[in-house]
């Protein structure tokens, strides 16, 4: 695949010398091309080296005529050969000049003859970031369907703090690979995930629950949906709202997930069980709200249901079983223990003390352990990255089954038939 870079002046420039590396280490070609005033941070020479292709510079740049006719028409053939169009650093100029159809170089020339998918990373000094004109010129792009990497806090080249930094090569990475994905290569499974948290009543005020706030698995069935899936989402409390084109159960209690996951999954080709579901409920719930006494009291707990364990006794050779592991230690032995015992296809591993992982954060850093003594561990990336690779895999799963001779069972899409948002 294609991609064009595009350099604008900025002092996070340099940066995007490495960004050149990085995409070429996803197999991706890269043509760069730079504006006037990022000519004045870093040298056409450093990228042509690196990405070993001439760089584009200027759109009338020749001494002769020929030349000039030769470069005012290069910019539709690079248009034309783009897969996609990622800009990075972006300047607040040169987002300007997008959001308005400015066209008087050859980048935003090649913005506007281009229908390519547009990914830009901006980068400038906290105040212009802040600023009306440059937020509502971001605003104009999202809606016109630009993908925006939003910029890092941090101490910025020019002595402020906050909003402006370059974002990180993954994220940028991610943000490119995402829109790359536009295949609907998930049409023929129907999905069930679990994701949120469960609350398990201790009397009508008071309940067990944990961290979860649901967007690792929020981040599966978008993902999922995205790209064709038919997806089914049973759901704890969470505050997120309901991807487009999921169809959502809200359940609240360990027993009420097992009940919805029980009534769906007949209907799914696979599941993903994200959800942090209590191992543990009260014994007892009261009835009436337990007073405050002088001593202390002792709860009983008695075990829940576990939900996947008892979907992937049950399930048929061609269902895809998804695990997690939520782990503090040994993960590795936790994570391939679980994996035996539940009787899964995939276990997600994460250690939740790690910072970035785990609970209510927009990242995660997993490491999936395969039924096949295979394991794959992925950098801190953003869960909606993760749920991609993990769909990814769970495509990969389903090709190998095929070519054993495994299809979907002709039942199963018989009773998907039966089944519509
Ligand atoms: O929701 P977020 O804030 O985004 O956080 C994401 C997450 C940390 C919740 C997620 O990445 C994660 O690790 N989910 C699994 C949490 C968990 O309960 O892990 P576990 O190791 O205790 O359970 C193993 C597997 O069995 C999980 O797939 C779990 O969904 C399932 N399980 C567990 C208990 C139970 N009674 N029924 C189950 O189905």
């Amino acid at each position: 695949m294609r991609i064009t870079l595009g350099v604008t002046g900025g002092v996070a420039a340099y940066k995007a010398a490495e960004l050149v590396r990085r995409l070429q280490q996803d197999n991706f070609t890269v043509q760069v091309v730079m504006t006037r005033a990022a000519r004045e941070f870093i040298t056409p020479l450093t990228f042509a080296a690196l990405s070993g292709q001439k760089v584009i510079t200027d759109l009338f740049a020749g001494d002769s005529q020929d030349a000039n006719l030769e470069s005012a028409i290069e910019h539709i053939a690079v248009a034309q050969r783009t897969d996609l169009l990622l800009v990075a650093p972006a300047t607040a100029d040169i987002l300007a000049k997008f959001a308005r159809g400015i066209a008087d170089d050859f980048l935003t020339t090649l913005y506007l003859a281009s229908t390519a998918p547009v990914v830009v990373a901006p980068a400038m000094n906290v105040n212009m970031w802040n600023h009306a004109a440059t937020q509502e010129n971001l605003k104009l792009l999202r809606d016109r369907g630009v993908a925006i990497v939003a910029p890092d806090e941090g101490y910025l080249a020019c002595g402020m703090t906050g909003p402006g930094r370059l974002a990180g090569q993954e994220e940028i990475l991610a943000a490119v690979r995402q829109v790359l994905r536009t295949k609907r290569d998930l049409e023929a499974e129907t999905i069930l995930i679990t994701a949120g948290p469960t609350r398990e009543d201790l009397d009508p005020v008071r309940y067990l629950t944990n961290r979860s706030s649901g967007k690792m698995g929020y981040a599966v069935a978008e993902a999922a949906a995205r790209r064709g899936a038919k997806v089914i989402l049973v759901s704890g409390p969470t505050a997120l709202e309901t991807p487009e084109g999921v169809t959502r159960f809200d359940v609240r209690s360990a027993e009420e997930m097992y009940a919805a996951v029980l009534a769906h999954f007949p209907k799914c080709s696979s599941a993903v069980f994200a959800a942090a579901v209590a191992d543990y409920r009260p014994a007892i719930s009261a009835l009436q709200k337990i007073k405050r006494g002088k001593g202390s009291i002792t709860l009983e707990l008695q075990p829940t249901v576990d939900i996947l364990s008892m979907v992937a006794r049950e399930k048929k050779a061609f269902r895809l079983i998804v695990g997690f592991a939520a782990e503090t230690e040994n993960v590795a032995q936790n994570a391939r223990k679980k994996l035996e015992s539940k009787n899964a296809d995939l276990i997600v591993a994460n250690d939740v003390t790690a910072q970035g992982a785990g609970f209510d954060v927009d990242t995660n850093i997993i490491t999936m352990f395969f039924a096949d003594g295979r394991d794959v561990t992925l950098p801190k990336l953003p869960k909606a990255e993760l749920a991609q690779r993990i769909l990814d895999e769970l495509l990969r799963m389903r090709a190998a089954q095929e070519k054993n001779g495994l299809e979907l069972a002709a039942g199963f899409h018989a009773t998907r038939k039966e089944f519509s948002h």
